[in-house]
């Protein structure tokens, strides 16, 4: 069988590392640095190791690419020539010419393009978005959200491009369109080229998001809190019990309006390693020839969105978000990942030909996904996810603050 290649062995290319080999597949891991490439050798002994790319090709299937973000469209790219589906860490890239040059790379090619959106598979946010679908909290009007935490500055972007761009993309899949407007501050105060605070307000029409992201506050947070006009939900990504809901909201009473309060419920959030989960649906999406939800269109839409947030900090004015993409962008509803099966299933096609019949249903202009589509993803839905770990967050590591040995496991300055 064809390698699974991971491309970028650092921090987090820890955790791809981690949880590809619990998946069982066969490897290949590249990385510049020989260091770092002898280090995941030893990890993986029967994994083949490359310091290009390209030198594993050939005896490649797909692709996770974990290097810094400015690498992510040369890395992807030789990948997608050579017809390899790629898994893309967030952001897919810095910037929207280069994002959307992918995007639409792997669709003339025929290849999964999926972006490393992972809070959509976070098992809190798989609750949220299934009380928000059953009605529970009525309309959804307002998300607001915090990406915060003190931390090093990266290197290859800010706490905007880096951090924020998740909600930003889930605030679209929750509202099912993207952005309309941005307006925006930030401050680069650390002098280093790129934004170390951001707050972000997007416009959805009606729809209202605003985002915090930043590297000073001494406080740790991962929290969404979605406000319906009949309750609101938080989300606490960080918590043992993430996510609250709360049935309130405005009345009158002789003629005026009451605000009363009520106590929040705790519904019940399943067990699930969200990294684990992304990667099993990646592998899912390779082998059934499926379109992500999060595809390159999505990636490309969330960096459209803080390109323009981060031009109108610039200008000091709110600006038109661009609608990217050949179709209307974030409607897919995120899919519990289907069970873990490896990718050695038997195939009755090759990859790449069936790939590009069902990924060209997008391209093509179709806003709904095909019969096909549908009975695959409705499939997917059905199935349970059975190889979870209830107590792993969204950078890879555990639910609670990382300490100790599992600190190696998160790498929450790399998030
Ligand atoms: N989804 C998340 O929650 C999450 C969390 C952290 C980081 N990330 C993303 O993961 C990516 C990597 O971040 P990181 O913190 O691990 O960075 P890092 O700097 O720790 O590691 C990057 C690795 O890529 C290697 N590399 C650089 N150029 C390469 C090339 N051409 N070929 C092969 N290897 C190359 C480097 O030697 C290094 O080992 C970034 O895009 C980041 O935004 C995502």
């Amino acid at each position: 069988m064809k390698r699974i290649l991971l491309v970028g062995l650092g921090r987090f290319g820890a955790n791809h590392l981690r949880v590809l080999k619990e998946l069982s597949v066969p490897l290949g891991l590249v990385d510049v640095d020989a260091a770092a490439l002898e280090k995941a050798g030893k990890v993986v002994p029967g994994a083949a190791l490359a310091k290009d790319v390209r030198d594993l090709l050939p005896d490649a299937l797909a692709a996770s690419v974990v290097v810094p973000a400015h690498l992510h469209r040369p890395v992807a790219t030789v990948c997608l020539e050579a017809g390899v589906h790629v898994f893309c860490e967030k952001p897919l890239a810095p910037t929207l010419e280069d994002a959307r040059a992918l995007a639409e790379l792997a669709d003339a090619k025929g290849c999964v393009l999926q972006t490393g959106f992972i809070f959509r598979h976070h098992p809190a946010t798989i609750a949220l978005r299934g009380l928000i679908s059953r009605g529970t909290i009525g309309r959804p009007i307002a998300l607001q959200a915090k990406f915060t935490g003190f931390k090093r500055p990266r290197t290859d972007g800010g706490c905007a491009t880096n951090d924020a761009i998740h909600f930003v993309d889930l605030a679209t899949a929750i509202f099912g369109k993207p952005p309309l407007s941005a307006l925006a501050v930030t401050r680069d105060f650390l002098a280093t080229g790129n934004e170390d605070v951001a707050f972000l307000t997007f416009d959805h029409g009606p729809e209202l998001v605003h985002l915090e992201a930043g590297y000073h506050t001494p406080e740790r947070a991962r929290r969404v809190l979605v406000i319906g006009d009949a309750g609101s939900i938080a989300v606490d990504y960080d918590s043992k019990e993430p996510v609250l809901l709360f049935r309130q909201s405005h009345r009158k009473k002789d003629g005026q309006w009451v605000a009363d309060e009520v106590a929040p419920e705790k519904p019940p959030v399943e067990p699930g390693e969200p990294l684990r989960r992304e990667l099993e649906d990646f592998l899912a999406n390779v082998r059934e020839k499926r379109r992500p939800a999060a595809d390159g269109w999505a990636g490309a839409q969330a960096t459209a969105a803080i390109e323009t947030a981060l031009r109108s900090a610039r200008e000091g004015r709110s600006l038109p978000v661009p609608r990217v993409g050949p179709t209307h962008v974030g409607l897919s509803e995120a899919r519990p990942s289907s069970e873990a099966e490896g990718l050695a299933r038997p195939r009755g096609e090759s990859v790449r030909g069936a790939a590009r019949s069902q990924l060209s249903v997008r391209a093509q202009g179709a806003e709904r996904p095909s019969e096909e589509t549908r009975s695959v993803q409705q499939g997917a839905s059905e199935a349970s996810d059975r190889s979870v770990d209830a107590t792993r967050n969204t950078d890879g590591g555990r639910v609670s603050p990382p300490s100790g040995a599992d600190a190696a496991r998160n790498p929450s300055g790399a998030a």
